[in-house]
């Protein structure tokens, strides 16, 4: 005898619908207000409306549909395009391609259903009321109890050798973070406020480590990068003591000077022959400043277009730079050639080690 499959209960469901609801039992309920009660678009708008929707949504499918075609048979890889063929025009391509189907695919989905939701649903304005957040009083006891109950249930309270060894297993689990901060390395000290830079010590040019003497800056207007002569092979020590000597005309330079309540107490001239160091190393992010513009004396950081003017202290003139580039106190040694008189005497670099 064969069975005959059963019918499946309530009614055929259709994908992208609700459940239907199950088979009515016989169980009387009282008929009660309608939760949302409002007027249903008129007839005619809402199947504009609706047509509306349907064309946008089947506008999106198709640029979703052209999103993946354009992300399979596009090829950007130098391997997979024609020979002969620009890799950079390629990538242009397909990026033009994924982005505008995107783009279309999410905002016809997105048109639609603000439409849906605007001229196809109901304006309802829903009040929900607020309870008071505090639990009753038995409740806050039964959870008391309930606690309680549970502590002596885990023998926490009547075990104390077990509680006090649990305290102490955990406690070097609460140290640990403090342990992990010694992979951060030896704390800075004063490394940061300091260059390799001392009195005497020679500048040689970054290419060649010639030590110069002023007459090599003979002509108004040159640049020239020097480092610290001995420490072309300490990359940590150049990471920071990268310093531009540029040469002026008489009387352009403005040496800085030092007032105190409106009395001149000193002149910070720390030129030799019209020739001022100022530090390489930006003082926004760090990147080398590296263009100078002789007419204007502004040095320029390429990396955000910082402007110093050389001519008055590397002060920041335009830029999110916050300070002036530190200047090396300069001095002509024993020999004739042109050396540092001491250190920095400001941090070179960002100035976020300033405020540490
Ligand atoms: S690093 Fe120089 S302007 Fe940002």
């Amino acid at each position: 005898m064969s069975e005959t499959p059963e019918e499946p209960a309530g009614p055929h469901r259709v994908i992208g619908t609700p459940f239907p609801a199950p088979k009515a039992v016989d169980v009387h309920v009282e008929p009660t207000e309608p939760a949302f009660s409002a007027e249903p678009p008129a007839p005619r708008h809402a199947d504009n409306a609706e047509r509306l929707v349907a064309a946008l949504f089947i506008l999106a499918f198709l640029a979703g549909v052209a999103f993946i075609w354009a992300f399979v048979a596009i090829e950007v890889g130098v391997s997979t395009i024609p020979k002969g063929a620009n890799p950079v025009v390629a990538a242009m391509r397909s990026n033009y391609a994924l982005g505008t189907t995107l783009s279309v695919a999410l905002l016809a989905l997105g048109a639609g259903s603000i439409i849906w939701v605007r001229h196809l649903t109901p304006n309802i304005e829903i009040e929900e009321e607020r309870h008071d957040l505090p639990s009753e009083p038995q409740d806050r006891q039964a959870f008391s109890r309930d606690f309680a109950e549970g502590a002596a249930i885990s023998q926490v309270t009547k075990r104390p050798l077990m509680r006090r060894t649990l305290l102490l297993a955990t406690a070097p689990l609460a140290l640990a973070p403090l342990v992990l901060l010694r992979d951060l390395g030896p704390l800075p000290q004063t490394d940061l406020r300091h260059t390799v830079w001392r009195k005497g010590l020679k500048a040689v040019t970054l290419g060649g480590l010639r030590p110069l003497r002023s007459a090599d800056l003979a002509t108004p207007g040159s640049m020239i990068t020097v480092i610290p002569e001995g420490y072309q092979d300490d990359a940590n020590a150049l990471a920071k003591a990268g310093v531009i000597l540029i040469k002026f005309a008489p009387g352009e330079l403005h040496i800085p000077t030092n007032y105190n309540g409106g009395t001149l107490v000193s002149t910070m001239n720390w030129t030799v022959d019209n020739i001022v160091a100022y530090s390489k190393i930006c003082t926004h992010v760090g990147c080398p400043v590296a263009l100078y513009e002789q007419t204007t004396h502004h040095i320029l950081c390429p990396c955000h277009q910082s402007t110093f003017d050389a001519a008055n202290g590397a002060n920041v003139i335009f830029g999110p730079a916050p300070r002036a580039l530190p200047q090396l106190p300069l001095m002509v040694d024993a020999d004739g050639y042109l050396a540092a008189a001491s250190d920095f005497t400001q941090p070179v670099g960002p100035s976020f080690w300033e405020r540490g």
